[in-house]
């Protein structure tokens, strides 16, 4: 490179960059208007630099006067195009972004965002995004409905479940109040009976909400799987000899779960109690526990004869029970002390269980149904 073109290149950097700093003060001053006006600022900028350029290196004597006359004609014509292309796609860019801003304020108004391409890369992702935004938001809503919607279940439910034990209660009082029962004593154990459904029902719903407020405090450590089976096996072994139902199964030895012992065997004699009162006399109840590759998998299998796949969906809804259950025989000793459930055991179920990041599902299986609980260990 020759000594001239050093100079030039020096002489040329001088003075653009000079400009080229005026230019980023000014966009800097410029930042919070119309993106028009950085646009605009860029294109005066590029012309400026040029003509700084031009005039310097002309003034070091590198153009002649006439020379210089050419050039900033040249420049002039040039910066006018310039400075009307940035006109241009600025208003285009105002134009997208307005439209833009118009979508999401629709999207405000009625939770909808369509995702059209336009303008640059980053509008089109922030379009984008605003589109998954809102198809999450679309989503949370619904759980929020369905949500909404069997809390609505549950207090009308629990309302209508609470009303017919206390109608039965205040006549059974009344009739031993007034010496017409002929025989007392099974009045008290009916009224027993009831008091005792009442007191578990409202211990179900206190758990539901604790569970539901995530306020389930867990007192976590090893259990043996084992033992806490034994146990409710051993509880309700009474209600299943009464239908003529079987227990059997067998949980593999030496499973250790971390969990919290009483809401584990909670989950366990839920389960068990809802396949005892599922299966038919002469029916098998089976539980099996043993290890899988995440964790530890207990399986309660009964002999219900099957769910459709529609109650398959809501059996684990809070207050949902299967048309059977709210209509049951008040004689079959399976069911409940004194009646029926409130819906309530699986959905407390659930929450336990994932309360412990475990997962809990159901399936058919042949003669019945299969709730198979998964724990990590
Ligand atoms: N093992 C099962 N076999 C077939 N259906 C079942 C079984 N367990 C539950 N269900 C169905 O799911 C519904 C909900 O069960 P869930 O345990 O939540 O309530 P519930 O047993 O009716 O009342 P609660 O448990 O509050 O006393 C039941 O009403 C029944 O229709
Ligand atoms: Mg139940």
């Amino acid at each position: 490179m020759t000594h001239d073109q050093l100079a030039i290149i020096g002489i040329g950097a001088a003075w653009a960059g000079s400009v080229g700093v005026l230019g980023l003060a000014v966009a800097y001053a410029a930042r919070h208007r119309s993106f028009r006006w950085q646009i605009g600022v860029v294109g005066v900028t590029a012309v400026l630099a040029v003509v700084a350029g031009v005039v310097g290196t002309a003034r070091a004597m590198f153009l002649s006067n006439h020379d210089l006359s050419v050039v900033l004609w040249v420049v002039v014509v040039a910066g006018v195009v310039a400075i009307a292309v940035s006109a241009i796609v600025g208003m285009a860019f105002a134009m997208w972004s307005r439209s833009i801003r118009d979508d999401a304020k629709r999207f405000g108004d009625s939770g909808h965002f369509e995702a059209r391409s336009r303008g640059p890369a980053e509008l089109q992702q922030i379009s984008d995004e605003l589109a998954m935004t809102a198809e999450r938001l679309r989503e949370s809503r619904a759980r929020e409905q369905r949500l909404e919607e069997s809390r609505r279940e549950l207090v009308s439910w629990v309302s209508h479940d609470l009303r017919s034990p206390l109608a039965a209660l205040r006549a059974m009082t009344e009739a031993l109040e007034d010496g017409l029962a002929d025989d007392p004593s099974r009045y008290h154990r009916q009224i027993r009976a009831e008091v005792d459904r009442m007191v578990r029902m409202v211990d179900d719903l206190f758990e539901l909400s604790r569970i539901h407020a995530g306020v389930l405090a867990l007192n976590l450590q090893p259990v043996a799987l084992g033992d806490v089976v034994s146990e409710a096996l051993a509880g309700a072994d009474p209600v299943a000899r009464a239908g003529g139902v079987r227990l059997g199964g067998r949980v593999d030895d030496g499973l250790f779960v971390t969990a919290d012992p009483a809401e584990l065997s909670r989950v366990v004699s839920n389960l068990l109690m809802n396949a005892i009162r599922h299966t038919p006399a002469d029916g098998v109840v089976e539980v099996t526990g043993r290890a899988v590759d995440d964790g530890i998998e207990l399986s309660v299998t009964d002999g219900c004869g099957g769910l459709s796949s529609e109650d398959m969906a809501r059996v684990f809804d809070v207050a949902w029970q299967g048309s059977a259950a709210r209509t049951p025989a008040a004689d079959d000793p399976r069911t409940p002390v004194a009646g029926r459930g409130a819906g309530l055991g699986l959905a407390i179920v659930k929450g336990i269980v994932e309360a412990h990041r475990g997962r809990v599902a159901v399936a058919n299986h042949d003669p019945g149904c299969r709730f198979v609980v998964t724990l990590p260990t």
